[in-house]
């Protein structure tokens, strides 16, 4: 049987299509998962026997977290402290701490304890409005505790409403087995790994961490070549701490998206530019590892390059699990409008993870959608630390709050 039309009315909508539209007394028609009308109330093109009244609330897309390493086990509560004390996360990583920590913990946690520790973060963030997010890998960094994260990661998608995209990042760090031989491992990765779990299917895009501290301009081209050849997306952990080329590689490889960014020049941006790459701003890393070089913020708005916020959820640069709070922070740190936060939550987070159907209320989109209690969608970086989300809607269907018929 096919579905019948629901209609969500008495609504406000921000629809974050290109052309901005907005709609007062807005009204919105579902035929299963997809939207099939978006508009005026007054101009409902159909009836429809379900019906349901969203007492005003604002409406906007399903909130995308485009960038999280949600997926890990233990925490850095203690590598913190030392962050306070004046300590750099480069200094951190450099004696075996930092991402060397996590592995350890996770490679030690079994796939059911993974799944539980991701699954409490994961509730955080789909109470905010959260319909889709990417999960990375990269703290397994042995073939089987990759294989290990990114089965959480998908089994993350089958048991909550939420869309999961899944990265490839074992190019994080060099694990101890490959200590001083970081050529090795990139082949490791680029002939075994990312052949054999792509092959499993649980490979979307892959990543690397391209950094003074990580992976160099060549070792992360032979890794995204052999991404390329696959026909897999690409991502990349971009000028976070020193500029070594990332993102003009990223973007010689057609990349979605280049991530972090601080340490970005106009050339950089220019690049971007040209490649249609996505530019995923981090604030909470960059506020976390108390940073001072903001990304070049301006250069990106001048070249019209797409800026993304994600949460970065990670147990290092980033022990948060709240898409909101990075979202309030790119206003208040990273200097964006609310409006263009919006965005960046919404249909520039779906261009980052090539989710051309997503990020946007509009006819033929997936019908991914949250009900706000605000004044307006600015509301949402405005206030700090509340969620003012009352209802969400995935595929259709309402997976938090209630809505009266
Ligand atoms: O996005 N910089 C590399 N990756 C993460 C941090 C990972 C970690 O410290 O555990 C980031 O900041
Ligand atoms: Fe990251």
């Amino acid at each position: 049987m096919s579905a019948a039309p629901v209609i969500w009315r008495n609504t406000r909508i921000a629809t974050c299509d290109a052309q901005g539209q907005r709609f007062e007394r807005g009204a919105l028609v579902t035929l299963g998962d997809r939207i099939e009308w978006v508009g005026p109330e007054a101009q409902l093109p159909v009836t429809a026997s379900t019906q349901h009244d969203l007492q005003g609330y604002w409406l906007t897309p399903g909130l995308i977290d485009c960038h999280t390493h949600l997926v890990f086990a233990g925490h850095r509560a203690g590598e913190w402290r030392e962050l306070q004390a004046g300590a750099s996360y480069a200094q951190i990583a450099q004696r075996g701490g930092g991402i060397l920590s996590t592995v350890r913990a996770t490679r030690g946690a079994s796939e059911s304890e993974l799944f539980a520790a991701a699954a409490a973060r994961l509730e955080c963030l789909l109470a905010e409005g959260v319909t889709a997010l990417e999960i990375k890998s990269g703290y397994g960094l042995t073939l089987s505790d990759e294989r290990k994260m990114l089965r959480v990661a998908r089994a993350l998608g089958q048991h909550y409403p939420v869309s999961v995209r899944t990265t490839f990042l074992a190019a994080h760090a060099v694990p101890p087995e490959f200590a001083g031989r970081a050529d090795d491992y990139v082949a490791a990765l680029t002939d075994e790994w990312l052949p054999a779990l792509h092959a499993e299917g649980l490979v979307d895009a892959v990543d690397v961490f391209c950094e003074h501290i990580a992976f160099d301009v060549g070792q992360a081209a032979r890794l995204l070549e052999r991404a390329q050849r696959l026909q897999l997306a690409i991502r990349m952990h971009a000028e976070q701490l020193s500029n070594i080329g990332a993102s003009q590689l990223a973007a010689r490889c057609g990349a979605l998206s280049c991530d972090h960014l601080e340490y970005s020049t106009v050339a950089d941006v220019a690049a971007m530019a040209r490649a249609g790459t996505v530019a995923v701003l981090l604030p909470i890393a960059f506020f976390h590892l108390q940073m001072t070089q903001v990304p070049p913020i301006a250069a990106l708005r001048r070249a019209q390059v797409p800026m993304a916020v994600a949460s970065d959820c990670n147990p290092g640069s980033a022990p948060s699990a709240s898409l909101q709070l990075a979202m309030a922070m790119a206003a208040r740190v990273f200097g964006l409008t609310p409006e263009e936060v919006l965005l960046a939550a919404t249909r520039h987070a779906a261009q980052a993870l090539g989710e051309a159907r997503r990020g946007v209320l509009a006819a033929g989109y997936k019908a991914d959608f949250a009900a706000w209690d605000v004044s307006g969608p600015e509301d949402i970086s405005y206030w700090l630390g509340r969620n003012l989300c009352r209802l969400v809607v995935r595929g259709g269907v309402v997976t938090q709050g209630n809505v009266p018929a």
